[in-house]
């Protein structure tokens, strides 16, 4: 929910933060702030808005300390402000923190802090970890060996009730930096002769590949040359250093206006990731590497379990449709956030998955470590290599669809519903799909990424279209069987890239109560693809056109709609029943995308929004 960077080392920290902050952007928007240690002391800079504005504060200190902390925020206790912007300083001035993540039990801490005489310049649940490391700082000190500022910190995270990564500064150690996490991703990126913390890879990926990812209960002390990780309870743990396999030039923006933009161009090749290496021989079925569970297992499950959050939960949806139709074992679709507090009575032979792009997402994480307690194998369909989720899961299979940045998700999506697709033939194979059926799906799902770009061909329609449909300020988006999820995600991309109200539903149900907003005013995107309720979708869509209600339709190519009743006709591709998700989906991502662009809206960072969300 929001993002962290340290540096140590032998250059000017400043530059080096800042950089990488303008790449956490999308994590979280509203502040940002760095802290710099320098002649003795801890300096800084910090203002509301976004990373450029810190970067013309910053620049009136001509900061040259080669030691800092850094933060760009996603507001969870207190208002956008520059005092609540992060870093915080200890009253004492001794202790810089950042944060990301929710102090649960803050106001027992500020209640002791402030009777020990601590005072307190935000609004922030973070300020009182910032005062409670000085507290145990300038307390006396028992423990022997590591040095009164790691301890400090040790002995804080004891009483943190909550989620935290964190970053910590210590005026009396320069050149030292503490770092430590617990809900909140955290990766320690190891340079030459310096070495970076940061939230994601992409804040360091330009200085170094080679990289730690830290796990719950970790606390990492950073110098120039030196790191070593510990555990809470002051175990040492021998660190795993990874490589990073994708260069920041896959995490730049290149000749588009917008990283929406350009994930929605990339998603071919973010497809024909998916599918690298993940067929049989025989050409009959996927193969996944990842999964840790063999063919008996799989004839023993008897029902899966999906949940996960936003557009990863209608990928769920689609999974659901897809692994039903073709597998012919049933599945079950919750919401992460809804699962782990439901106490859902479950099948002992169920097979559990979570989806999630970023692999941080705390509600999906929950719902994860939920199924684990009751004994549940759990399977992780995700992007974010050495993630939270894709480490604690049982299993699972990465996407490949290399960095998402913008906000709203477009390539990592419909790589789920790819995989989601390959994951149904895995198992019908193991079921009742024949050979020959296999082989035809196979080359249906090689086929996709071929038809996304004939898809992407109607951008310069769908963006006319835009151009027509901008002005309106409500929408319904409708669609059957497989579709609907995409309905679902249509919505949701009009919603947080352009404000505009959107709801999803199957086209049939609009007839029992959503009907009653249909008008000249509130426009229609329908999915009426080639098939046997093409009819039906044509009957529901008069229905809509006898109340003025304007209709964009999304029609398969070929199938021709009585004159007149639709406004706008977006043709797609015909293709396999498996793959039609993903080929439906391309339509609303530019639909939504021009929209936004039209209304002047902030596509790669909305309001209010933040890619990866690590806080309930
Ligand atoms: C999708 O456009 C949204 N940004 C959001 O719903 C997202 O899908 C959701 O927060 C889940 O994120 P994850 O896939 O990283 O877990």
């Amino acid at each position: 929910m929001c993002g962290i960077v340290g540096y140590v080392g032998k250059h000017k920290a400043v530059s080096i933060l800042i950089e990488g902050l303008n790449r956490l952007e999308y994590r979280g928007y509203d502040s940002a702030g760095v802290a710099i240690q320098q002649n003795g002391r801890i300096e800084v800079a910090k203002k509301a808005g976004r990373v450029a504005n810190l970067a013309r504060e910053a620049a009136k200190h001509h900061f040259t300390g080669t030691a800092g902390i850094s933060h760009t925020r996603w507001a969870t206790h207190g208002g956008v402000t520059d005092a609540n912007a992060h870093p915080h300083l200890s009253s004492d001035d001794k202790i810089a923190l950042v944060h990301n993540g929710v102090v649960e039990n803050y106001d027992a801490i500020k209640r002791f802090l402030l009777a020990k005489g601590y005072t307190f310049k935000s609004e922030t649940d973070t300020e009182v970890l910032t005062n409670l490391v000085a507290y145990h700082y300038t307390k006396e000190t028992t423990v022997e060996g590591e040095s009164r500022f790691l301890e400090a910190v040790r002995k804080t995270l004891y009483h943190v009730e909550g989620t935290y990564g964190i970053a910590v500064l210590c005026s009396d150690f320069p050149g030292e930096i503490v770092a430590a996490r617990k809900g909140s991703p955290l990766i320690l990126g190891v340079g030459q002769d310096e070495n970076i913390i940061a939230s994601d890879v992409s804040a360091l990926v330009s200085r170094t590949q080679r990289v730690v990812y830290l796990k719950d209960g970790e606390i990492v002390h950073v110098t120039a040359r030196d790191f070593s990780i510990t555990t809470l309870d002051q175990a040492d743990v021998s660190p795993v250093i990874d490589k990073v396999t994708w260069s920041i030039e896959s995490a730049e923006m290149g000749a588009h206006a917008h990283f929406m933009e350009k994930e929605i161009f990339e998603q071919a090749t973010a497809l024909e990731n998916a599918m690298r290496g993940r067929f049989s021989e025989d050409g009959s079925t996927a193969n996944f590497g990842g999964l840790n569970l063999n063919a008996a297992d799989f004839r023993a499950i008897d029902r899966f379990v999906f949940c996960s959050c936003g557009s990863a939960w209608h990928a769920c949806l689609v999974a659901e449709h897809l692994i039903e139709r073709f597998a012919r074992v049933p599945v079950e679709v919750d919401y992460a956030s809804e699962f782990r507090y439901r106490n859902s009575p479950l099948d002992p032979h169920s097979l559990f998955f979570v989806i999630s792009q970023s692999g941080e997402t705390i509600d999906t994480l929950a719902a994860l470590r939920e199924a684990k307690r009751k004994g549940y194998k759990v399977m992780a369909i995700c992007n974010g290599v050495g993630s939270t989720i894709a480490r604690e899961a049982d299993g699972g299979i990465y996407q490949h669809a290399g960095p998402e940045i913008g906000v709203a998700s477009t390539k990592a999506f419909t790589s789920q519903l790819l995989i989601s697709a390959m994951f149904a033939l895995y198992v019908a194979r193991m079921r009742d799909m024949s050979f020959s059926d296999g082989v035809h799906y196979v080359n249906a799902l090689k086929a996709t990424p071929d038809l996304v770009r004939r898809t992407l061909e109607q951008a310069p329609r769908i963006r006319e279209i835009a151009k027509r449909y901008a002005k309106y300020n409500d929408f319904l988006f409708l669609g059957r069987l497989s579709l609907f999820p995409i309905a679902l995600e249509g919505a949701l991309k009009l919603k947080e890239i352009s404000y505009i109200h959107a709801e999803g539903y199957p086209a049939a149900e609009m007839k029992h109560g959503p009907i009653a907003l249909i008008s000249e005013e509130c426009p229609s995107v329908f999915f009426v693809p080639k098939g046997e309720i093409f009819n039906k979708l044509v009957s529901s869509m008069q229905e809509i056109k006898a109340r003025k209600g304007k209709i964009i339709a999304i029609v398969t190519e070929g199938c021709e709609l009585p004159p007149g009743l639709a406004d706008e006709i977006i043709p797609i591709p015909d293709c396999h029943e498996a793959t039609l998700p993903v080929i439906a989906t391309v339509p609303v991502q530019l639909l939504s995308y021009y929209i936004a662009v039209e209304r002047g809206c902030d596509v790669d960072k909305p309001r209010n929004l933040a890619k990866s969300v690590t806080v309930e």
